[in-house]
């Protein structure tokens, strides 16, 4: 099933390597609206006057319109299901009415309302499935376990919280001692575990020495919120091989701290990595692209223009204006101040280029939707493997949080 969508995904992806792996840093110095836009599509664009509405319909851009429905159909949005719709229920009959277990977390008020949101939905959904099926929770990558303690504490369910970071788990344990005294059971129930998780992990010797009441037979769950890089992979090979784990429901985050795919049809350069990242509710919802983009693309051409070629600017500028900003990027990458351009300089370079920001901003947005095809890449790969293990009865992709709050949203469901 999702073959045909992934073939797409590689011929889209195909058509328009010279936008994706591009830097948008360079888009004055290397002329990128020149080199990296198909010929039909730039003179579209270029034949009406430039504006930065283009992302609703528009007849006057027919090239530029089909551009943006392919990229939507190619999205994990046209593949994935929403956890309230009755496909839902259809990858999860023995569950029941998952509804009837929503919990609000109430009493967790130190996570921000990014963490509350993401940690009640998923948390809703695996709370329900391990107590419908009596089921054991691992929690990899569980961070400050707000995930594992949510499930101990909301649907009483016995989780084991995994993560390679000791000054995460000391945090999580102190941050239980704080709890100890509102809430009563989450301490005995979560039982921490500082480890990297690889495709060897043995999950089992860790439930047995941590659990030893728990009687293992093909009752467990495995899932990860926002496991980042590697971590993905290594989740996917273990429930594979481990057969008491039955389900597999991890959210994937931080596509660029990997370059592992299974599939030796595509591999993805950092660029790439770096545009599946992107969120296109935020792209869409602010409108305006952040200055310190086009700032950096203008400060771009007074480097090279000092013989600068590797500078690591960063970020956290000032944005007011863009002398500002390059007066902090020369003391960030150690400009001697002898050979930094007066303000009047900064502000004839500033104006001289000021006229292609709208191309700037078209540009960057025509890359921000190819990020959605790039998102669906790396997750339907991760899909597809899953598929072709032929070790599992079910599989989804789970629309689980609201994008804008939350933009890596998708999560992936397998069960054996
Ligand atoms: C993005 S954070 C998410 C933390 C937590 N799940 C949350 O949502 O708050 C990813 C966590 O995974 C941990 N991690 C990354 N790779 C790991 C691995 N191979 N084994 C165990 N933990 C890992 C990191 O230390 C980090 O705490």
């Amino acid at each position: 099933m999702y073959d045909k969508h992934f073939d797409e995904v590689i011929c889209f992806i195909n058509t328009y390597e010279k936008l994706i792996n591009c830097h948008i840093v360079d888009f004055i110095t290397e002329n990128l609206w020149e080199t990296c836009l198909p010929d039909p599509l730039r003179s579209e664009l270029e034949k009406n006057e430039i504006n930065c509405d283009y992302w609703t319909e528009n007849d006057n851009y027919p090239i530029l319109n089909n551009f943006i429905k392919l990229t939507r159909s190619l999205s994990l949005q046209s593949c994935s299901i929403e956890i309230d719709s009755k496909e839902f229920t259809h990858v999860l009959p023995d569950v029941g009415n998952w509804k009837k277990f929503k919990c609000k977390s109430a009493k967790m008020d130190f996570m921000n309302a990014k963490k509350l949101h993401e940690v009640e939905s998923l948390g809703n959904i695996i709370g329900t499935i391990a107590v419908s099926t009596d089921n054991l929770v691992i929690d990899a990558g569980a961070g400050k376990a707000y995930l594992s303690t949510f499930l101990a504490e909301n649907h009483k369910i016995p989780v084991l919280a995994i993560d390679s970071s000791q000054s995460c788990s000391n945090g999580a344990i102190c941050k239980q001692k704080q709890l100890k005294k509102k809430m009563t059971c989450s301490q005995n129930l979560v039982q921490y575990v500082v480890e990297e998780i690889n495709e060897k992990t043995n999950y089992i010797n860790m439930i047995k020495q941590r659990f030893c009441d728990w009687n293992i037979n093909r009752n467990l769950i495995l899932t990860g919120l926002h496991t980042c890089g590697s971590l993905t992979h290594s989740a996917i090979k273990t429930f594979l091989v481990t057969e008491d784990i039955r389900i597999l429901c991890i959210v994937p985050c931080c596509y660029h701290l990997t370059n592992e795919t299974f599939n030796r049809r595509i591999s993805f350069s950092k660029n790439a990595r770096m545009l599946a990242q992107q969120c296109i509710e935020r792209s869409t919802k602010n409108k305006i692209m952040p200055s310190s983009l086009f700032y950096r693309a203008i400060l771009q051409v007074i480097l090279r223009s000092m013989g600068i070629y590797d500078a690591r600017v960063g970020r956290g500028g000032p944005l007011n204006d863009f002398t500002s900003y390059a007066r902090w990027a020369f003391s960030r990458i150690g400009v001697k101040p002898e050979k930094i351009l007066s303000e009047e300089e900064l502000i004839n370079v500033y104006q001289l280029y000021m006229p292609i920001m709208k191309k700037f901003y078209v540009f960057q947005m025509l890359r921000v939707h190819i990020g959605l095809v790039l998102e669906a890449a790396i997750m339907l790969d991760r899909m597809i493997f899953l598929q072709e293990s032929n070790g599992c009865s079910k599989l989804a992709i789970l629309r689980l949080f609201d994008p804008v709050l939350s933009p890596r949203h998708y999560g992936i469901i397998a069960i054996k």
